[in-house]
Parts: C-alpha cells; structure tokens; sequence
C-alpha cells in the first residue's frame, strides 16, 4: 500500500502489524458484533445538505468547550491495554494529543501509570475511572488528582464485561498467555514481538504502585469486574468528592443524560463503547439527537468516527465534541506516535474539506441546517 491517506488506510496497516489476537482485542466488539457495525452503519444514513454560495475561503475548526476553545473537536477517548499495541502507548497517545492541542482521556486500565502519563505532556490530561471497587477507586481519584488531572470521566457501561467472543477465543489477557495460538500470531510479527520482549510485557499501569499492587486488583481490571452495585447514590456521592470536572462516559437514554446533570455532572459521554458491551443497542451518534445539555454543561460523543465528515454530522446533531476511541489506535499500530498524529491530520483535513463544501465555515455553527 502506497501512503496511508484514511483511517480505514491506518486500519488495514494495523491489522497486518499486529498479531492477531492483539487486533481482534482492538477491533472486536460484543456478540455478533452487529453494535461496531451499526455505530458505522449509522453515518450513511445521516445525509449533508450544502448550502450554496456560502462565504468559505476562511474556515475554523475551534468549538468553545466549557470556558475555553478546543482547536479541533476532537478528544483522544480512554482505551486500556493500549500498550498492547505499542510499548508506551499511552504516553504516545497523550503526547500526540497535546501537539493537537486536544484532552487525551487515560484509562483506568492503561499500561502506563497516571503519573508517567502526567509527567509526559503539558497537554490537558482526564481520567477515566472504572470503580472496581469502592477504595481503589479513592486512591485512583486521589493519585489523579495530585497528577494534575482536572476532569474525571466515570464509565458507567461496564457493570459487568461485554462478553467478546474474540478475546475469548484468543485467550486475550493481561498477562499474556503463552499459548500455541498466541506465539504463533508472534512469530508472523516480529517487529511487534521484539518491542514488547525488548520493553517488558504490557502490565496495568496503575495497579504496579505499592499501594495498588494486588493480584485481585489485577484480575478484576482484566475482567472487566465492576463494583455492580455502584448506582445514582453512588454518583452523587463521587459528585461531592471530585472538585473539579466530572463527565458520565456511557450514557445511551437521554432520561439518563438529563439524570446525571441533575446530580452535578458536567457532561455525558453518549456512548455504547464502541459496540464492546451490548451488541443491539442503537447507535451513539443517533441516540445524540434526543439529548441536550443545560445551559454551560457537554453532551459529547463516540462510537465508529472515521471520516471528518462524521464528526461534522455530531456537531450538527447537538455534539459538543467527539471521542474518538479506535482510530488513533490504528495509527499507534502502524506508525507509532507519527501515525497517531497523521490519523489527527486526516480528520482535521477532513472536517475542513467538509465543512467548506457544506457552506458552512465555522464549525461551531453547525446545526440540523446542513442535515438533510
Ligand atoms: C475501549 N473503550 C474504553 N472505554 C473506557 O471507558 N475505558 C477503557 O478502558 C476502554 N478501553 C477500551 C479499549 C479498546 C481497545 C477500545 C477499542 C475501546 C471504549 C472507548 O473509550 C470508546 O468508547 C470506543 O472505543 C468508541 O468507539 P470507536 O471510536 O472505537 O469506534
């Protein structure tokens, strides 16, 4: 392939970089995967209406997000285990990000600890919490909070595990198992193999402190094992304890939306992570069109953005920015830090074609005008 000019181009390069069972573990989604195919699907349906003559040669991608402008609206989104990917991903992510000028969220799952990530970058850093349980979750708010992280984002889509049949059938775990399977995939990616012999094999990041470290910890992140019966109460409470930002990542009802405002948080995440939890659910950006934010909270958004042209159609939905969750991955596989620059590049260049051919040169005007 000549050079990588698409996401789905960056896609393609990942899959051939990466051993299997590390793709599928990025690619794959719940059940029959039919929610990673409709979070696509649902862009084609989603038509432009250009308007004709409109003033264009100067266009501006810059939102205003809460009491500043963001450069693009875009948010690198949390996603775990990325150093299963690349050795030092996340720092990666998290510097490509601030040369972009845009948050990069880490995960609670991450490879790399909150304070590598915060000392990475001078960029806007959140944090993605999962509360496994009720103590880890403190200390995780706390250590964040001494890092330097100002927004905390609370997943609340993974009571329990999605069940992906992918990683079931490969044995995806932390730590790697040595499988026949999986030093076969090895073998055929060498490079790939080197740099995690070469680096020491992916671990969880935040889990290796003193404080952290236990087994249990461990193999409740790698299952995914929520405090379940973490709810409402729960929320109001962490409201009280987070001074700053707090964001609900994972909210597919607007009655939900409109819940969480209620308790105090600054914004949603609409979100059904990436088709990886509940395989039939509608698609976020579709779910987009019935939520709305109070006067100086976010409603933001993900799930299947590939093409600057989708995240065009959020904002004219409503959006007030757009996470994005596999496409950097994909250039992390394929060109590491570079590539994750490029896949920003790619979108940026593709809302500006977008929005220039639409008649519509300011991003932060976009409304259901230029939906048809
Ligand atoms: C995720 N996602 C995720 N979300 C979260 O809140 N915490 C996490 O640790 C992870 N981990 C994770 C790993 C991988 C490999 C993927 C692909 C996704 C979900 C992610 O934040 C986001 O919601 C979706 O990925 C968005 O969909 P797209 O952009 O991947 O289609």
């Amino acid at each position: 392939m000549g050079r990588p000019v698409s996401v789905e181009d960056y896609r393609r390069i990942a899959a051939r970089r990466l051993p299997r069972a590390v793709f599928d573990y990025v690619e794959g989604g719940a059940g029959d995967e039919r929610g990673v195919a409709r979070n696509r699907a649902a862009f084609e349906r989603i038509l432009l209406s250009p308007h004709a003559l409109a003033e264009v040669s100067r266009r501006d991608l810059s939102v205003p997000f809460f009491d500043r402008r963001l450069p693009l609206p875009l948010v690198i989104g949390p996603t775990g285990l990325s150093g299963s990917v690349r050795p030092g991903a996340d720092l990666m992510l998290a510097r490509a990000a601030a040369r972009a000028g845009v948050p990069f969220v880490l995960s609670t799952a991450s490879t790399s600890s909150i304070e590598e990530v915060a000392r990475a970058s001078d960029g806007e850093k959140w944090f993605q919490l999962y509360v496994l349980n009720r103590e880890l979750a403190d200390s995780l708010t706390r250590r964040a909070l001494d890092a330097g992280f100002r927004t905390l984002v609370l997943t609340v889509d993974v009571a329990v595990s999605g069940r992906r049949e992918r990683d079931v059938r490969n044995g995806f775990g932390i730590p790697f198992r040595m499988t026949p399977r999986f030093f076969a995939g090895c073998a055929v990616r060498p490079a790939w193999s080197l740099a995690q012999v070469r680096h020491g094999l992916p671990q969880f990041g935040n889990l290796v402190s003193a404080e952290a470290k236990d087994a249990s910890s461990q193999a409740l992140l790698m299952l995914r094992q929520m405090d379940a019966s973490f709810s409402w109460d729960d929320l109001a409470a962490l409201r009280e304890r987070w001074p700053h930002r707090l964001l609900v990542k994972g909210i597919m009802r607007a009655e939900d939306a409109a819940r969480c405002f209620a308790c105090g948080a600054d914004g949603v995440v609409i979100s059904n992570h990436g088709g990886r939890q509940v395989d039939d659910t509608p698609a976020p950006v579709d779910v987009l069109a019935s939520v709305r934010a109070p006067e100086g909270k976010a409603v933001l958004v993900d799930g299947g953005f590939r093409r600057g042209a989708d995240v065009v159609k959020a904002l004219a939905r409503g959006a007030n920015a757009v996470l994005l969750g596999r496409a950097p991955l994909y250039g992390l596989a394929a060109r590491g830090e570079a590539g994750v620059d490029e896949v920003i590049r790619i979108l940026e260049a593709e809302m500006d074609n977008t929005l220039a051919l639409i008649g519509c040169p300011r991003a932060e005007n976009l409304s259901g005008e230029f939906l048809a």
